[in-house]
């Protein structure tokens, strides 16, 4: 059976600040998408991480399908009039058009999608962030798809040896999607070359050389490339496949403890590691630190298992509790140097004004 998993997540209000939705606003959202789209969806799986409210779903309607998009779409709009009424804050912040045209991407939502034959078994990880953009999944999938070091399967399991073929995005180029084709391992040193790079060239997918499947989707959503402005940070969700021709479970989660520092922490300004936290995980210490959740799932003929909590483990406890050491090494530092983003990522309007009119009091001395 073909079918497609779809996710369209969205920042549409939280409770005290960016911290997480509230009860009532993911119980709006999922009604909406239960009741609107009894005959679009399979299945259906509503979460959330941080602040951000995500839909995961299964269909037979093929990726970019203006009806699921329209139904995520209308489920936000829904749920953001809740988040109106209790008053929460950022109510509809993702919200960037005022009126759905064709599919939701580059409207301010996120989206990963993925089409496929479904295999006799159908295992696959929905990993989602907040507090940070689409290229903090650069390094861990880098790894986990192109790495020995990390992938064992790319040296033991005969289905995986003629490697994976990175599409990797351009999101400085807004006009329409620019992407490369890059196979690993040939030309493993451009990968890394353009990965190194997470605020402009991003994995977008990721598709197994000896069967042509697809493994991966990540939403590649820059919210400051659609308004032009700082609207809050990215918050980039991931679909990936795994065993069989793609790497295992444990092979796709292995990158996640290096904590690596990713941009986004507080008001999406600063440098943070990126923590691997339980589902339904709320944010705290800085507005963050970034966190990344995983639900992993087998499918049936559409239908979803219960997830199982990847991070909810006691390996977890003791990343996490490395990750916070990282996190509070670098907070030392306040704004200084790279604790802080590169003004062409700060996006707020105010420091741009202050340094404009200090730039004028800058006197050149003969
Ligand atoms: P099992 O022997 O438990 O199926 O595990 C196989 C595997 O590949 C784990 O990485
Ligand atoms: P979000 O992008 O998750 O809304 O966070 C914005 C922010 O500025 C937190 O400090
Ligand atoms: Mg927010
Ligand atoms: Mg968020």
């Amino acid at each position: 059976m073909k079918i497609t998993l779809s996710v369209l997540k969205a920042d549409i209000g939280s409770i005290g600040g960016h911290i997480t939705p509230s009860q009532a606003l993911v119980n709006e959202v999922k009604n909406f998408v239960q009741e609107n789209g009894k005959n679009l969806i399979i299945d259906l799986y509503i979460s959330f991480t941080g602040d951000d409210i995500a839909i995961l779903c299964t269909h037979e309607r093929g990726i970019l399908d203006e009806k699921i998009h329209k139904l995520a779409w209308d489920a936000f709009i829904a749920g953001t009039a809740v988040a109106k009424k209790q008053g929460l804050y950022g109510a509809g912040q993702d919200l960037l058009k005022d009126a759905f045209s064709g599919n939701i991407k580059g409207m301010g939502p996120a989206v990963a999608e993925i089409e496929f034959e479904e295999r006799p078994n159908e295992p696959f990880i929905f990993f989602a962030a907040d507090k940070t953009d689409p290229g903090a999944y650069n390094l861990p999938f880098y790894l986990a798809f192109a790495d020995p070091m990390y992938c064992a399967g790319l040296i033991l399991s005969p289905k995986m040896s003629d490697g994976y073929t990175f599409h990797i995005i351009d999101v400085e180029y807004t006009e329409k999607d620019k992407i490369i084709e890059l196979n690993a391992p040939e030309e493993l040193y451009d990968i890394a070359a353009l990965l190194r790079d997470n605020e402009r060239y991003v994995i977008e997918s990721i598709y197994s050389r000896s069967t042509g499947n697809q493994a991966l989707s990540i939403s590649t959503t820059r919210l400051h490339n659609i308004a032009g402005k700082y609207t809050g940070k990215d918050d980039p969700v991931a679909l990936v496949r795994v065993q069989g021709e793609f790497p295992a479970t444990g092979e796709v989660l292995g990158p996640f403890q290096i904590g690596h520092y990713v941009a986004g922490f507080m008001r999406g300004s600063h440098i943070g590691p990126l923590m691997p936290c339980k589902l339904n995980s709320t944010i705290s210490f800085f507005d963050g630190p970034p966190v990344v959740t995983g639900a992993a799932f087998s499918v049936r003929e559409g239908k979803f298992t219960e997830p199982a909590d990847v991070f909810d483990h006691p390996y977890w406890d003791y990343i996490r509790t490395q990750v916070s050491e990282k996190a509070t090494a670098i907070r030392r530092q306040g704004f200084s140097g790279a604790a802080m983003l590169p003004y062409s990522e700060l996006e707020y309007g105010g420091i741009v004004e202050k340094l404009e009119k200090l730039n004028k009091k800058f006197k050149v001395k003969d």
